[in-house]
């Protein structure tokens, strides 16, 4: 398996405008291997996507990020995605002016050595297959990239990236968000297709049924910008029954949220807000 990555995070502390929101966070990532990572709104989830791909607001103040023992910290946005490391974006953005083909085609260029670039040819041929796949309309080719589409069409057209570029390390945040049941249906298929020794999943979702459809091996909680509790699917199914209060309870944890330092936030459990 001399392609199987091994991608690393140790002790991941990251800031964002002096705010820590990363605060010395762990975990490995093997080839073939899913990993979900759950928890309540605002507790870094997003965060970290952003600062394994090189977002320039975040910056790392300790711990390490690495692929196959590389340092990612030490490279560029381009350099990672070249390395194999890939995001589909809670919020994708609109690129006016650029068409959905021409991204796809320059992103797979890009992680070509020069003078193998892909053939026009093969390209219009590959993309039309793997958008036959994800039962995309062709005239997605040839729009602005996500310019005015849906929340669904922008998630599906994420999921046209991942197929095209077969990245080694996958981050899909939030992709069920916005789809209807068919479009989770496909994207999960597009998805499992993609599931190999060669590649990775790091999964953020809040949903059990997302994980119905893509299996996870390993479910992690994400509060207060670390992850506090790992398990298998079957953690993600009682979270899916009985929310988050239990971990809350048996790890003492009273705000699971990170960036919001006033005191009025810090309402103990089980008690009533107090009365101002
Ligand atoms: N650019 C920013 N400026 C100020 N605060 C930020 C910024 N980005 C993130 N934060 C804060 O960091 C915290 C974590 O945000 P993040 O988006 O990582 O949460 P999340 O776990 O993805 O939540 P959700 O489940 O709602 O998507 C939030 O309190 C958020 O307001
Ligand atoms: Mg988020």
């Amino acid at each position: 398996m001399a392609n199987s990555p091994k991608f690393t995070i140790d002790g991941l502390k990251a800031t964002i405008e002096g705010k820590e929101i990363l605060k010395g966070l762990s975990i490995e990532i093997k080839g073939g291997e899913v990993h979900a990572v759950m928890g309540p709104n605002g507790t870094g989830k997003s965060t970290l996507a952003s600062t394994i791909m090189g977002h320039p607001k975040y910056e790392v103040t300790d711990g390490s990020i690495t692929l196959d023992g590389e340092d990612i910290l030490e490279m560029g946005v381009d350099e990672r995605a070249r390395a194999g490391l890939f995001l589909a974006m809670q919020y994708p953005s609109e690129i006016a002016g650029v068409t959905n083909a021409d991204f796809l085609r320059s992103a797979i260029n890009a992680r070509r050595e020069e003078g193998q670039e892909i053939s026009l040819i093969k390209f219009i041929r590959l993309m039309e297959a793997k958008m036959k796949e994800l039962e995309m309309n062709p005239e997605f080719a040839h729009r602005y990239l996500n310019e005015g589409f849906s929340g669904g069409e922008k998630k599906r057209n994420e999921i046209l990236q991942m197929l095209l570029l077969e990245p080694r390390l996958v981050i899909l945040d939030e992709i069920d968000s916005g789809l209807d049941i068919d479009a989770l249906r496909i994207v999960a298929t597009g998805v499992n297709a993609m599931r190999s020794e060669d590649r990775g999943f790091l999964i953020i979702t809040h949903y059990q049924r997302l994980l119905n459809y893509i299996k996870p091996d390993f479910v992690h909680v994400m509060m207060q910008g670390r992850i506090v509790k790992s398990g298998g699917p079957e953690l993600a199914e009682r979270l899916e029954n009985e929310g988050y209060d239990w971990v809350k309870e048996e790890l003492g944890i009273v705000d699971e949220t990170v960036g919001q330092d006033t005191e009025e936030f810090k309402i103990p459990m089980n008690t009533t807000a107090p009365k101002y």
